[in-house]
């Protein structure tokens, strides 16, 4: 039998802003995240993700639907719900007047953690976020990259069941992304849960078990990175740059995407010698590699906008 971590069931939310027309930022989403499982929120700007961590948190109230946390609903008692879970919030910023080890050691004592376990871990965090050598400088100081890392290591260390990550490895460098992605593992592994929204697709597909694609309020699609592959119609991905004038022929293989002058041609493993052959007879460089998480995502989405605007 495996633990709930999180179930979300039909999740609304209308924001009303005097003067403004209502804004319907979450329209029924329903989700559910295993203890020990990495989980990420994908979907474009303004899809709902911040909104929905935000009430999964207790940061926020919903309109109407029902979110439990290891089976306390946030809105019915978040006073059980807080100390389970922990937040890395979009765009956060640690203390200025505190350095990320007293940030850090703060913010475990307030939790509730004695004053040895809370040293230990905050050296542990510094160092897993590769912190060390600015742990003890004013967080006014830092870099934006080092400041962000100074978050995640602050919510690391909490090692709270529950983790919610908002765009954590946003500003940061490949290297820094790495550590957090590292940390995210060495957690789930020890069996905290970590649910996440990113930007970088590459990151989703390497770091999350599962994914979930909001668009426009709702779940689009869910499954593996590639379960989500698979409903794009093709696991390979024909490169054809200046091949914009073959476009629409190119369509009769499969999905087309165009990356500015280059397009792409989503298709099976049967069709690439045709379109190769196509490619040549233009004097075109074709190059075939696997489709990305990234391509699934852009055809994906790009379909429901264009049903939604059909
Ligand atoms: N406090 C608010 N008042 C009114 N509307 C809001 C508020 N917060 C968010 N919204 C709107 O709700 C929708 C969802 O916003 P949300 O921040 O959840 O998106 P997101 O998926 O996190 O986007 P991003 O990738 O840009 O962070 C957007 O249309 C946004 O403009
Ligand atoms: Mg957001």
């Amino acid at each position: 039998m495996t633990e709930e971590a999180l179930r979300a069931v039909d999740v609304r939310k209308t924001y009303h802003t005097r003067g403004a027309p209502a804004v319907e930022a979450l329209r029924g989403v329903s989700l559910s995240l295993r203890k020990g499982e990495r989980i990420s929120l994908l979907g474009r700007n303004g899809a709902g993700k911040t909104t929905f961590l935000r009430i999964a948190s207790t940061l926020l109230v919903p309109t109407s639907g029902t979110v439990e946390v290891f089976g306390h609903d946030v809105v019915g008692h978040p006073e059980q719900v807080r100390p389970l879970v922990a937040v890395v919030p979009q765009e956060g910023k640690p203390f200025f007047h505190l350095t990320p080890r007293e940030q850090i050691y703060a913010y475990l004592r307030a939790r509730g953690i004695d004053r040895e376990s809370a040293r230990a871990r905050v050296d542990e965090a510094l160092a897993q976020m590769g912190i060390q050598e600015v742990a003890d400088r004013l967080s006014i100081t830092l870099s934006g990259g080092q400041k962000q890392r100074a978050m995640v290591a602050t919510i690391i260390a909490t090692e709270a069941p529950l983790l919610f990550l908002d765009e954590p490895t946003i500003g940061m460098d490949p290297f820094a992304r790495r550590g957090v992605w590292d940390s995210l593992r060495r957690l789930t592994n020890k069996g905290c849960t970590v649910l996440l929204t990113t930007h970088y697709l590459d990151e989703a597909e390497a770091l999350s078990q599962r994914l979930y694609v909001v668009e426009g309020g709702r779940v689009l699609v869910e499954g593996t990175a590639d379960a989500i592959k698979q409903q794009v119609g093709g696991t390979l991905k024909v490169s054809i740059p200046n091949g914009a004038a073959l476009r629409e022929e190119l369509s009769t293989f499969g999905q087309i995407v165009s990356d500015g002058g280059t397009v792409y041609v989503i298709t099976g493993p049967e069709r690439i010698n045709e379109i190769m052959s196509l490619a040549m007879k233009d004097r075109l460089a074709a190059t075939v590699g696997p489709v990305t998480l990234e391509e699934a995502f852009l055809q994906i989405v790009g379909r429901s906008i264009d049903q939604d605007e059909g």
